[in-house]
């Protein structure tokens, strides 16, 4: 160990490791938690003891190799984190032992201690949850990006978010709700209570008249349509648009897929950016227009989760926590999330 290289603080309690390891392509059962060494702090990079780590869509997706960046296997999972820093790498500034981090390193979460890159950490306030910390970091940002970046949507206008029951949607809808924004959320019948909650107008996804309802509902059409099934269903989405508005596509494998084929359901949405958004420049569209979103761990992302996490701490933002587990539950908990019923994030606790 050349300590010289590193600025180490011994965690407190156990400085053993485990982690979940992916073995191959196939079902979440296959997961299994493994002792490990506790990594070592490379160059430009950090350890963190991980207090809590996310589970989203994205881990499915990678399991089943319908994700456009598939680790290759075995690997550990995990989008993301928050948690301790308990080593500092060489060239690494503005970081110590013991600052509270998220990190969204998109794999390598699911663990007790996890070695990332500095360059995407933002600190995170000792006063949050670690589950409510690290449900807004990639869903969060996911969620604030589309609302306030892409689609800039004004108080007093309408949206339809897609999904308005999940851990992007949830958020979504909470965030637009408190921007005096009217949220129409589709989401299976079982979960409409909670959409209403979340102060949204519910609908299911599955209803064949759902255009005319959200017609009923904005009859000018909506501001905004957040879209992460693709397919034919974006054509519906870009019909429910008013003028100027935005059609925002977040992801298509909903809308069907072949396992390894991850770009195959992308196509279709790809296609219609590329020819809407060519007849919006020849004025052809009323002002709609399409964008497709991917989220990056860049200056904005840092800037946004940090405006997040100071709306949490105001008591103006309380992102909805499904259910938590623990590493060893890992496989359980991505079933959990596969069979649907959840509403809200689902975080694994080491
Ligand atoms: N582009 C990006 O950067 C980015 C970032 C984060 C996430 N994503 C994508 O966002 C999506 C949601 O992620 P998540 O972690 O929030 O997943 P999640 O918690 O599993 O939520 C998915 C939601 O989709 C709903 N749903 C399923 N089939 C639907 C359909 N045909 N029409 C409308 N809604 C449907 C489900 O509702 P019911 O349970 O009621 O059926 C569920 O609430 C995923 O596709 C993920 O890949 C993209």
């Amino acid at each position: 160990m050349r300590t010289e290289d590193h600025n180490i603080q011994e965690p407190a309690g156990t400085t053993t490791n485990v982690r979940v390891v992916a073995p191959g392509m196939g079902a979440p059962e296959a997961l299994a938690l493994h002792p490990a060494p506790v990594p070592r702090a490379g160059r430009g990079r950090v350890v963190v003891e991980v207090e809590a780590a996310g589970i989203s869509y994205a881990e499915v997706q990678m399991l089943e190799r319908l994700h456009p960046f598939p680790p290759k296997f075995p690997f550990v999972p995990g989008y993301d984190l928050v948690g301790r820093v308990t080593e500092v790498g060489k060239g690494v500034t503005g970081i110590r032992p013991g600052d509270r981090v998220a990190a969204m390193p998109r794999k390598g979460s699911w663990t007790r201690f996890a070695e990332v890159p500095a360059k995407s950490l933002t600190a995170v306030p000792g006063g949050i949850d670690p589950a409510e910390a690290v449900s807004l970091v990639t869903n969060g940002v996911t969620a604030w990006q589309m609302l306030h970046r892409l689609a800039r949507v004004r108080s007093g206008q309408s949206v339809l978010v897609h999904g308005a029951s999940g851990g992007v949607g949830t958020l979504l809808t909470a965030l637009a709700v408190r921007n005096g924004i009217r949220v129409i959320g589709t989401a299976s019948p079982g979960k409409h209570e909670r959409v209403r909650a979340l102060g949204a107008h519910p609908l299911d996804y599955r209803s064949p008249d759902l255009p005319h309802r959200v017609r009923e509902l904005a009859p000018d059409g909506v501001a905004a349509v957040f879209d992460h099934i693709g397919g034919s269903g974006l054509d519906q989405g870009w019909a429910m648009l008013a003028p100027g508005g935005v059609l925002v596509s977040f992801d298509s494998s909903v809308s069907g897929h072949a396992p390894g084929q991850w770009f195959r359901p992308h196509v279709p949405a790809m296609r219609r950016a590329l020819v809407w958004n060519l007849k919006r420049r020849l004025g052809l569209t009323g002002g709609r227009r399409m964008s497709m979103y991917y989220v990056k761990p860049d200056a904005a992302f840092r800037s946004d989760l940090d405006a997040m996490y100071r709306l949490v701490l105001s008591g103006d933002l309380r992102p909805p926590i499904a259910e938590r587990y623990a590493l060893a539950e890992a496989g359980a908990a991505m079933r959990r999330l596969m069979n649907g019923g959840v509403v809200g994030k689902l975080v694994l606790i080491p």
